[in-house]
């Protein structure tokens, strides 16, 4: 059984499109109820029948490694049918709209779209348009809902509780929906949240609970419990935000000289995925035993079953369903 994590759980939504309309409540629902799903990961059969005979399709407009093969493994580990609709390979290069699409796709009775997509917008856009639940696996600047959830699960089992704990984000905060998901999602949960990065790649009314420090060492002394690097975005930047590659890193790289202080401090760094070596770290960090990047990519998929149990398709089920055995695990 999955213990509901609260009594009662917060009322199932359709879709999962950002975390702004996420409450606190939602958000820690999820967390409990992803963490018996990853106690399932010791057991030799690391499968439950939450959603059999369910549909996810999974519809990728623009590249993953991590997301889209986290969701496929945690739609097949609550025992879903799992379709990756090959986007580049699809009727989408011959010119099909996406609601064509998801028309064509819905017509094949999915019950729930995994959607990534460069523009901002697109999976709210898809979730007015079909009765599948539809989850945003990142949407241009916007969001990237999931990887929030699965950081603050890796933070809650690194860090116990949030109140009081801080994380200091660093790099692009413009152009990162990691960083508008995690920002929101840390301050949500009752975390401080510090921000550090090029005053270019700053954006403008930034949240007033933001604090952004101007450099990497007053951003050090404020005492962060989690340095979260994000990922430089060079396919997002429409301008030169800074000189080049070696100056982004030694004024807003975790450098040798850097990661010295927080091995000392014993503070943990996170990154989303995928990294570039020797700009926002060097390589050591990926062997420092505080370094969360593997734990986030694992973290992901019980983080991911949780939102999937969670959402409820608007489909009809068809009467011969409500026959069928009970499939909650
Ligand atoms: N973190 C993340 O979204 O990685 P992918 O682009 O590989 O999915």
């Amino acid at each position: 059984m999955i213990p509901e994590a609260q009594n009662p759980p917060p009322r199932r939504r359709k879709d999962l499109l950002d975390i702004e309309t996420l409450s606190p409540d939602e958000i820690t629902f999820l967390l409990e109820t992803a963490r018996p799903f990853k106690d399932l990961f010791t057991r030799s059969v690391k499968k439950v029948p939450a959603l059999r005979g369910k549909t996810v399709l999974n519809l990728f407009f623009e590249p993953s490694t991590r997301t889209r093969a986290s969701f496929e493994i945690a739609a097949k580990r609550l025992s879903a049918d799992v379709t990756n609709l090959a986007v580049s390979q699809s009727s989408v290069v011959k010119g099909e709209s996406i609601l064509d699409t998801v028309d064509t796709m819905q017509s094949m009775k999915v019950d729930y779209m995994v959607v990534r997509h460069g523009a901002s917008g697109v999976p709210s856009f898809i979730a007015r348009h079909t009765p599948a639940s539809v989850v945003n696996a990142g949407d241009g600047y916007h969001a990237h809902p999931t990887q929030a959830l699965l950081d603050a699960f890796t933070m809650k089992e690194a860090l116990g509780d949030f109140p009081g704990r801080k994380i200091l984000i660093v790099g692009d905060i413009l152009h990162s929906r990691v960083s508008r998901s995690v920002s929101t999602c840390a301050h949500k949960l009752g975390m401080e949240v510090g921000v550090f990065g090029p005053s270019t790649l700053i954006p403008n009314g930034h949240p007033s609970y933001m604090q952004v420090f101007d450099s990497f060492e007053s951003a050090l002394q404020w005492e962060p419990d989690v340095i979260y690097l994000l990922r430089l975005q060079l396919e997002r930047q429409s301008a030169h935000f800074f000189p080049s590659m070696r100056e982004y890193h030694n004024l807003f790289g975790m450098t040798r000289e850097r990661f010295r202080q927080v091995e000392k401090r014993g503070l943990h760094i996170m990154h989303p995925g995928p990294v570039n070596r020797g700009v926002e770290l060097v390589d050591e960090v990926l062997s420092y035993e505080r370094c969360l990047i593997n734990r986030q990519v694992e973290n992901g998929i019980a983080t991911r079953m949780a939102v999937l149990y969670w959402l409820q398709p608007e489909l009809t089920a068809p009467k011969f369903e409500e026959q069928e055995e009970e499939t909650t695990p």
